[in-house]
């Protein structure tokens, strides 16, 4: 499918790797320019590198922590005038919430709801004077369905949530929309434990590690960037101006509803 994106400009934040990287790619493949972001710049250079090698696109690199705003200014200076925003980041660590002291709250919640917001003030009037807009905010299942430790994350992000329901539907009407993908259980280093993300890891340790993560999943396996980053392309293509202010599930099933 054609999603008639082509030349169209997006800032996607974090997305030297995981499940950023992987709408970084999508959006390429559809022949979007990119800016692309992360903190450790030499990760992020060769990210970048691989995009333009294979999809011949522009990609600009922006590093740095993207709840600071000289990094926001930064990646708005790269694209003064984006069609597509990407809201990602990292997430916080895994904590019971009793350890959790003001300042590592307020940073959970700059990190998970500010920072995003800040970003779509800073690009939304431009969408819509321009008659099309696709912001997509990578957020969490957690939004739906508590996972203990990580607290912060499910409370800043469901703020984040209700806080973009009534802005979703003040801008429809000029083209600009408004959607979060929530992630179940992907294949990223966010699964791994922090101290081992990034090494390479043994196929039977990684094997066993996988099939112990997704056995509660229906889909019996963990989900990749690359498809993630299929439904995000979608998202953001013309063909999904009519769908906004929605909070999309991408978990193999593993959000038991109905509705
Ligand atoms: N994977 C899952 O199954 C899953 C499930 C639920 C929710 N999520 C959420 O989805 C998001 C992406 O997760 P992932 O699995 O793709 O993680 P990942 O593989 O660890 O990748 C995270 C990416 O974000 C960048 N990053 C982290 N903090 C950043 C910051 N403050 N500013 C700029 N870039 C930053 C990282 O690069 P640097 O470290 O170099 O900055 C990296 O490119 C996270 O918010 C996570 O909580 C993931």
């Amino acid at each position: 499918m054609d999603l008639g994106i082509r030349g169209k400009k997006a800032i996607v934040c974090a997305s030297s790797k995981g499940l950023g990287r992987g709408c970084a790619i999508a959006l390429a493949e559809a022949g979007v320019d990119l800016v692309v972001n992360g903190r450790d710049a030499e990760l992020l250079a060769k990210t970048a590198q691989d995009i333009r090698d294979r999809f011949g696109v522009e990609v600009i690199e922006v590093a740095g922590d993207v709840s600071k705003p000289e990094v926001q200014r930064a990646l708005l200076a790269a694209c003064p005038a984006p069609d597509i925003l990407v809201n990602n980041n990292g997430g916080p660590p895994r904590r019971d919430f009793r350890e959790l002291d003001r300042a590592k709250i307020l940073e959970g919640v700059t990190q998970n709801m500010v920072t995003p917001i800040e970003l779509i003030q800073a690009v939304i009037d431009g969408m819509a004077k321009r008659g099309f807009g696709r912001i997509v905010n990578i957020t969490s299942l957690s939004v739906y369905v508590p996972i203990p430790g990580l607290d912060l994350s499910s409370g800043a992000r469901a703020g984040l949530t209700s806080f973009l329901a009534g802005v979703a539907r003040t801008v429809i009407d000029r083209n600009v929309t408004i959607n979060s993908l929530l992630p179940g259980k992907h294949d990223t280093d966010r699964l791994r434990d922090p101290h081992d993300a990034g090494t390479p890891e043994d196929p039977a340790t990684a094997a066993a590690r996988k099939a112990r993560i997704s056995a509660d999943v229906p889909a019996k396996r963990l989900g990749t960037p690359e498809e993630f980053g299929q439904i995000c392309a979608f998202l953001c293509s013309v063909h999904a101006g009519y769908l906004t202010g929605q909070n999309i599930p991408v978990d193999g099933g593993l959000y038991v509803s109905a509705f």
